[in-house]
């Protein structure tokens, strides 16, 4: 009989929603660490038979045989690290690395361990991203030469409730996080469609410069900038423009694949809803000129993908990770994609800084590119051991909310017990 795989999850919040899609998934959810003790409770009643841990160095120490890591956004890689020395496969959510050095120091823990690392990137698997694929794959648009993507998730900053949950003290990631590090959302679902790699990236901000009103709206975030309009030039010569995580009206998340004889792109606003077009000269068998149409899943387990988050990306990426381990072969998201992509996020954050200059994305296979940027840690963040972020997050480098807007933030925002810290 089939083992049945027995995953940790680090970091309750994100990583409990993951858990959930690992039960659909036939998983068993057995332990589960996070710092915050109410999270802890607050999954307790979905994963009744797992183990609790407060601390990693305990957790770590449960018979598992994989974890979902789903801590602090930047702080992902050290643990992921320890855990592929350990033989213990990883699911770690985006991003992989926050410091270039971080990204060298992954690829060669995972290249040295028996474990599987996949980074846990849900949206390539949303119906109309895999619908673009296929598309793709199919071939009848010719060779791709351009693809754009666009995470567009604006924030109501006067809903404090959403304040509360994500961005619940000042040096939290995503009061610092900078326009192009959130970047998988985007660059991923055109990467895994396309096949193609970047290897060469500029950037530059999309900033709000209206003046800074002293409201709880803009407390904490410590960047003016709405976007990052970025650009890669590709192993295959085609060329890429994204945005990463943009904060311009309205939500939508949007993605364009154009070839020789034709393009595919999701419509903003219309739900999964697709738009694939022919050069009128160059229209295959079976299909119009335009075509406008719902995809579907194409999927034994449509059910079970559509019972869980972001248009059941959650199911599917968590069901890769459990097969790549059962089967024992490589996942969609090996650690070569991640740290390609994390490399794009923190390089288009140094060409924001420096005016749009080019900077070339490492390939991380080469032991040459890998000493060029093993001890490079600079970071926009705060480090875990109570550094001060070494660069700034936001294209405007002296930018700080202001005194007023921090005393809000401590008032309304953060919850009585952080306030005594
Ligand atoms: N792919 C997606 O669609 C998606 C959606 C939401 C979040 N995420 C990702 O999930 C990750 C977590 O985000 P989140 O929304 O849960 O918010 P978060 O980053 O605020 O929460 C992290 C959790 O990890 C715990 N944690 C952090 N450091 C710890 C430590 N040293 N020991 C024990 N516990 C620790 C915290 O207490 C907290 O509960 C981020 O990387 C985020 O980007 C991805």
């Amino acid at each position: 009989m089939k083992k049945t795989i027995r995953l940790g999850i680090y970091g309750a919040r994100r990583g409990g929603d993951l858990g959930r899609a690992a039960l659909l998934a036939n998983a068993d959810v057995v332990a589960i660490c996070d710092s915050a003790m109410d999270k802890l409770e607050e999954r307790k009643t979905q994963f009744p038979d797992a183990t609790l841990y407060t601390e990693f160095d305990k957790f770590i120490e449960h018979d598992m045989d994989g974890v979902i890591l789903a801590n602090f956004f930047h702080e992902h890689a050290p643990y992921a690290i320890r855990l592929l020395e350990r033989g213990i496969h990883v699911l770690s959510e985006c991003t992989s690395n926050s410091t270039m050095a971080e990204g060298v120091a992954l690829v060669r823990a995972a290249e040295k361990s028996k474990a599987i690392y996949m980074l846990s990137e849900n949206y390539p698997y949303m119906k109309f991203n895999l619908e673009m694929k296929r598309i793709c794959d199919g071939g009848t648009l010719g060779k791709i030469l351009y693809a754009e993507g666009e995470y567009n998730h604006p924030g109501n900053g006067k809903n404090i409730s959403n304040k509360k949950y994500l961005n619940y003290f000042p040096e939290h990631w995503r009061n610092f996080l900078p326009r192009t590090y959130y970047v998988t959302h985007s660059l991923a679902p055109i990467m895994s469609a396309t096949g193609a790699i970047p290897r060469r990236v500029t950037a530059f901000s999309c900033t709000n410069d209206e003046p800074i009103d002293n409201s709880i709206a803009t407390a904490s975030h410590i960047s003016p900038d709405v976007a990052a309009i970025i650009m890669t030039k590709n192993d295959d010569g085609s060329v890429f423009k994204f945005t990463a995580h943009s904060s311009f009206g309205a939500h939508a998340n949007s993605y364009r694949i154009a070839g020789k004889r034709g393009q595919i792109e999701n419509l903003r606003g219309m739900g999964d809803k697709v738009m694939l077009r022919y050069n009128s000269w160059q229209i295959p068998e079976g299909r119009e000129e335009i075509n406008l149409y719902e995809p579907s899943w194409h999927d034994e387990d449509s059910e079970l993908i559509e019972k869980t988050g972001h248009g059941g990306g959650d199911y599917l990426v968590v069901r890769e990770f459990i097969r790549s381990i059962t089967d024992g072969r490589k996942p969609d998201f090996d650690v070569y994609f991640a740290t390609t992509m994390a490399s794009v996020g923190i390089l288009a954050h140094r060409s924001v800084l420096d005016g749009g200059k080019p900077y070339d994305i490492p390939d991380f296979r080469s032991e040459d590119d890998r000493r060029k940027w093993e001890n490079d840690d600079l970071s926009p963040f705060w480090y875990s051991d109570g550094r001060a972020p070494t660069i700034p997050c936001c294209s405007i480098n002296d930018y700080k909310p202001s005194d007023e807007q921090m005393r809000l933030f401590r008032e309304i925002v953060m919850e009585e017990k952080e306030k005594i810290k």
